[in-house]
């Protein structure tokens, strides 16, 4: 359908047809790619735990958004055994964190493509000094993924960038005495000899950091909030504290969802596995907790990103902030919710006592840099600019300013300049000063200066 693309030669500049291997994220110059929008992916992966070792083939289905001679995905992982573009086998090249896909034939400007990765090996996860351990991780069981901000490329050949979210569908297949989890709803397993596989699908357009599969031996259980199917699991290690994470899990769902309006997915629930990674990570839908058992404060905050980070995401990662701002503060409301000696003022106070010199001042959390992206100021500051725009709209505004966010910006995307445009348009206050005191300047905001 799409008019063909004659290469000859000086015909288009080059830049024009290869795909740019970076969507220019300053803070990530090498993730995602230029020149294509994924639309879906369609994982299909075996899992020996034995070897350790990955067999997969990863089927990206995009749209070209200009002419492409060459395109990039990201990836990390183990060998590549072929790559097919619509069918036809394609050249590829690796260079670092690129896999280089040449087509047998150029893509036209607008064209719906299907690219076919097959790889085969021992994914690594990338370890990080702030950060910690990220990607594909190896646990005694089996494996888990945790890929927040640039680990999905450990395990999957992907555009690994937040502003370009698609569907998923999970295959995967693992001896039977384990259990494969995903994102999204279940569909029916089936067995072979001695080999389980288990499938699992997002329908809703998902960011490449919180794609994820959570091989082990799960002790689960199973709820309703509503129509939202709540899926609980922990490693046996945590079977004692499975019905506590799964009632926490409810509540904050259901709490979520009189706070924040309708909650974006089909599924909910909680993970948690055995490593010692002492972080969370709200993998969407089901949040997956890194080697331990996660206090309410914990499971408030993931479920909160599920409207804020991942309903509504970040279209550069300098924006961080409405995520983890958004997760913190949702923890200090929850607190008021339940406590009547707490209070979200109660808390921002406690903060704002600090003295000028504290770390949480001196990173301004609107523009932290990639190193402190999840510095505890982007977490704290970010909560407590939320907190100070709460104080100047009044209860009532401050609600309608998260639930209309939520509402208009759902499976979509959003930007600090967006939201600071909503908080004034829903309040009808000039806002400009008190976010840029509190996001974008280093120190301790004066009070009277916002
Ligand atoms: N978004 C996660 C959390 O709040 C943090 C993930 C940080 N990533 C990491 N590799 N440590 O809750
Ligand atoms: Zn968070």
């Amino acid at each position: 359908m799409a008019a063909s693309v004659t290469l000859t030669a000086g015909a288009l500049a080059l830049a024009d047809v290869a795909g740019a291997p970076g969507v220019g994220d300053p803070y990530f110059p090498a993730s995602g790619n230029g020149g294509y929008n994924a639309l879906h992916y369609d994982v299909v992966l075996k899992y020996t735990p034995k070897t350790q070792t990955v067999a997969a083939t990863v089927t990206m289905t995009a749209r070209a958004g200009h002419p492409l001679r060459t395109f990039n995905l990201d990836f990390r992982g183990p060998r590549v055994t072929s790559v097919t573009v619509d069918g036809i086998r394609a050249a590829h090249t690796r260079d670092a964190g690129e896999l280089v896909i040449t087509p047998a034939v150029p893509l036209a400007r607008g064209e719906e493509f299907t690219t076919v990765v097959s790889y085969t090996g021992t994914p690594t996860s990338i370890q990080h000094g702030t950060l910690g351990t990220y990607g594909w991780i190896k646990t005694r069981e089996g494996a888990i993924v945790l890929a927040e901000p640039d680990g999905a490329s450990t395990w999957l050949p992907v555009n690994d960038h937040p502003s370009d979210k698609a569907t998923y569908d999970f295959t995967i297949t693992v001896p039977k005495h384990l259990k494969a989890l995903a994102n999204g709803e279940p569909l029916a397993p089936s067995l072979e000899g001695n080999w389980a596989t288990f499938r699992w699908r997002q329908p809703v357009a998902m960011a490449s950091y919180l794609a994820s599969v959570a091989i082990g031996k799960w002790e689960m259980t199973h709820g309703k909030v509503g129509d939202i199917t709540v899926i609980t699991a922990v490693d046996p290690k945590f079977k004692k504290s499975l019905t506590q994470v799964h009632r926490r899990t409810m509540r904050a769902l259901r709490w979520g969802r009189t706070t924040f309006g309708p909650y974006p997915f089909r599924t909910s629930g909680a993970i948690v596995d055995d490593p010692r990674l002492d972080y969370a990570l709200e993998t969407q839908d089901r949040p997956i907790y890194g080697g331990f058992v996660p206090s309410e404060d914990f499971v408030v905050h993931e479920l909160a990103h599920q409207w804020f980070g991942n309903s509504v995401t970040v279209r550069r990662w300098k924006d961080i902030w409405l995520n983890e701002g958004f997760a913190t503060y949702a923890e200090w409301m929850y607190r008021e919710h339940r406590s009547k000696k707490d209070s979200a003022a109660k808390t921002f106070r406690s903060y704002y006592r600090q003295p000028a010199k504290a770390p949480i001042f001196q990173t301004p959390p609107g523009a932290p840099g990639r190193e402190q992206m999840f510095g505890f100021p982007v977490y704290v500051r970010g909560a407590m600019t939320l907190h100070v725009l709460r104080q100047r709209v009044g209860d009532a505004k401050f609600r309608t300013i998260l639930k209309t966010w939520a509402a208009e910006r759902q499976g979509g995307h959003g930007t600090t300049e967006q939201f600071v445009a909503l908080s004034e348009r829903v309040s009808g206050k000039k806002l400009d000063k008190l976010f840029q005191v509190w996001l974008y300047k280093k120190g301790k905001p004066k009070r009277g200066s916002w």
